[in-house]
């Protein structure tokens, strides 16, 4: 075949492409190989190029037995690692066509998948292991002991509404994921929306002895938005703050609209979760909004945590097109921001 028909067919294939003689020498690589193999790579051995053993065994057997094969490649770039597919097609009297497909994000996928099941297994397993502990107890040891039954009853409730909270928080972040292309389109005022969160969240803040302050402007403040999801933002905001920074005693929260908000390049509505607690190490903030991630998680859990709550809330803020920020540090206490678009839906 003329070398100018090769060069045109592997200019025309949109992925890593080269072909390689019967004598293993490379004889046609396109701009996608050049870039990811080297400039000068055509009239080399192949050998001298792709040094990894699964990658010259495969291109070996598809030469030596005419046959089709598939290896995997790994490579660097950047300091990222990166998985191409490569598969090697026989071509009669010419040699080997090798393509190689990016693979990666499918890889990452797949981690996040198993870490996924590892995380949530280990999450239930936890209270689940308490429960059968429990059991054994009373049908064994405690099985006349009306005092030591009712205390083993109480903790039992507890660990199954920990199960019960777990569950219902994988379900809620499934449902806000599902969604998280559709844009919510109804008008919700956010000062009524807050107005109507504190209320309900009163009797926690009462019981951890926090004074929860609102500061709002006296006119609505409107979005485009999913009231019930924003309403789980909020909440879980508060609980937070009250949870993990209410020794500080108070908790502030305070609404405000922008006319031209930098964050957005657009009309804003902030709000503002602020408490005087422990506050929280900069290392983790980076990762704070990832499932299962806590800070402290002895206290987290301790507190009935599954530490899906900003998790959520961060689906909720980008289905929102929205933001959100937080700032701590030790000592400092700890302020929640979320940034969210104002107008209606079709401008953003
Ligand atoms: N205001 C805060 N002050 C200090 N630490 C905080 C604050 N808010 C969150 N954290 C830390 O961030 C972690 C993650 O919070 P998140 O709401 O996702 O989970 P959780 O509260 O443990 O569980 P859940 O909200 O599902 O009950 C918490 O475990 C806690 O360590
Ligand atoms: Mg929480």
């Amino acid at each position: 075949m003329p070398e100018e028909t090769i060069r045109g067919l592997l200019a025309g294939i949109p992925l890593v492409a080269l072909i390689v003689d019967p004598s293993e020498r490379i004889i046609g690589a396109n701009a996608e190989a050049q870039a990811l193999l080297g400039r000068q790579i055509v009239g080399r051995h192949f050998a001298t190029i792709l040094r990894q053993p699964p990658v010259i065994d495969a291109l070996e057997r598809c030469l030596r037995r005419q046959e089709s094969t598939r290896t995997r490649l790994l490579s660097s770039e950047d300091g990222q690692d990166v998985t191409f597919d490569v598969s090697c097609r026989h071509i009669p009297d010419l040699g080997a066509l090798l393509c190689f497909t990016d693979v990666t994000p499918m890889e990452k996928a797949g981690q996040m998948r198993r870490d996924f099941v590892a995380n949530v297994s280990h999450e239930l397993r936890t209270p689940l292991t308490a429960l059968m502990g429990f059991i054994e107890t009373l049908r064994g040891p405690a099985r006349d002991d009306n005092v030591a039954r009712e205390r083993f009853l109480q903790i039992m409730e507890g660990e199954a509404s920990r199960m019960n909270r777990l569950v219902g928080d994988l379900l809620s972040l499934n449902r806000v994921e599902s969604q998280e292309r559709v844009r919510p389109s109804a008008e919700v005022d956010l000062h009524g929306l807050l107005k109507s969160t504190l209320n309900s969240i009163k009797p926690l803040s009462e019981e951890a002895g926090v004074a929860m302050k609102l500061i709002a402007p006296d006119n609505p403040v409107l979005v485009a938005g999913d009231p019930d999801q924003l309403r789980q933002v909020f909440t879980n905001l508060i609980e937070n703050a009250i949870k993990y920074g209410g020794s500080g005693g108070v908790v502030d929260i305070s609404l405000t609209s922008k006319d031209r908000d930098p964050a957005l390049r657009a009309p804003s509505a902030r709000i503002l979760v602020a408490d005087k607690g422990p506050g929280i190490d900069p290392v983790h903030l980076p990762r704070l909004t990832e499932r299962f991630y806590r800070a402290d998680s002895h206290r987290s859990r301790e507190l009935g945590g599954t530490g899906l709550g900003l998790a959520i809330v961060k689906h909720i803020i980008n289905r929102h097109r929205g933001r959100l920020r937080i700032e701590s540090d030790l000592g400092q206490g700890s302020v929640f921001t979320v940034i969210l678009p104002q107008g209606t839906a079709a401008a953003n």
